[in-house]
């Protein structure tokens, strides 16, 4: 195994879809196979839009749920709640003491709010809460604290982790040592996009998406609504261009999808037969996962204690650091 730490967080905000599947969860549980892995629920972080708790306590849940069920060993990859480890918020204290206010100005979540701000002839402060406008710092906590060297996260998460990065630098060029392990981001290099039913990017924002685990009577109904041109039956179909055969290929085998690619070009298909076929491939994949992650739901009491025993872990790492940063800081008697 691999001295190196990996560590990334999820953010709990609803049901993962297909396209966080194949695009963050299987790649990150990928690397828990090579590297020593922690996976967090950033809880916090879902706080600042948030704000109904049942919501929050619900998708905290659900989110174990959905990585426990693709696979995480939670004997071997560290899982807890980013709220179960408090010297994460001891850290974000540390480190704002090192971040200038103008890092946090650039940073996209929070420019992207002052831009529709700015479109609706708002005042730039508007819908922006503290949490919203620190969340680099809370997020650079969260990875620093765990001398962290590989953050596998979206490209969208790209320049917090930099940010990260230069926290990091401006404490150990401070006190003249390697207080914090500069962490770098891993961005992986899928080449699929997963479309959604749309046939753009899949994405929450969209309301295209296809979520992880639906009953599976609720899947085939919402693959039914995949759009699709108004080809009659009998006429050749393109595969190429279409958004059921687009989903159909992330989940079946070269020869499945050769034989459907026929079909489409044989003409004396129906959508109704494609998406038929879709749903039976991604079922297939999608099934003994969602047995594990409905038995898990059905019985919390198994993500109480997988999440107690890695915040037990989690805060003894902590702990340890923290205890550290005190002593070079002078934060100690
Ligand atoms: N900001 C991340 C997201 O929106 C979630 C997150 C919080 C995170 N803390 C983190 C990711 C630390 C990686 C490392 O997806």
């Amino acid at each position: 195994m691999d001295k190196q730490i990996v560590l990334t967080g999820i953010k709990p905000t609803g049901m993962p879809h297909i396209g966080n599947y194949l695009g963050a969860i299987k790649p990150a549980l990928a690397l828990s196979e090579k590297y020593e892995s922690r996976f967090f629920i950033a809880d916090y972080h879902s706080l600042n839009t948030i704000k109904d708790p049942q919501e929050l306590r619900d998708y905290t849940y659900e989110i174990a749920a959905c990585w426990l069920a693709a696979g995480l060993d939670p004997d071997r990859t560290l899982i807890y709640r980013q709220s179960d480890v408090p010297e994460t918020f001891e850290l974000t204290t540390m480190i704002m003491a090192f971040t200038p206010k103008g890092l946090m100005n650039r940073a996209h979540a929070y420019k992207a709010q002052l831009d529709r701000n700015r479109e609706k002839g708002k005042p730039d402060d508007h819908n922006v809460n503290m949490g919203l406008y620190t969340y680099p710092i809370l997020m650079a906590a969260d990875i620093l604290l765990f001398d962290t060297n590989y953050v596998p996260v979206g490209r969208d998460q790209v320049q917090h982790i930099e940010m990260a990065a230069d926290i990091a630098e401006a404490l150990n060029r401070n006190y003249k040592e390697t207080l914090l392990t500069v962490p770098e981001a891993y961005v992986s290099e899928s080449t699929q996009t997963v479309i959604g039913m749309d046939g753009r990017k899949m994405s929450k924002s969209y309301n295209n998406a296809i979520p992880l685990f639906l009953p599976e009577k609720k899947l085939k109904k919402l693959l039914n609504k995949i759009v699709t041109n108004s080809q009659e039956v009998d006429e050749p179909k393109d595969p190429e261009t279409c958004n059921v055969f687009a989903l159909f290929k992330l989940f079946a085998t070269p020869d499945q999808q050769a034989a459907l690619a026929e079909r489409y070009r044989a003409g004396g298909m129906g959508w109704g037969h494609a998406k038929a076929e879709l749903f039976e491939v991604m079922n297939a994949v999608i099934k003994p996962m969602r047995e594990k992650y409905d038995a898990l739901m059905a019985d919390k009491s198994v993500i109480d204690k997988i999440l107690d025993a890695g915040a037990f872990k989690a805060r003894e790492l902590a702990s340890e650091k923290i205890a550290h940063m005190r002593r070079v800081m002078g934060v100690d008697r």
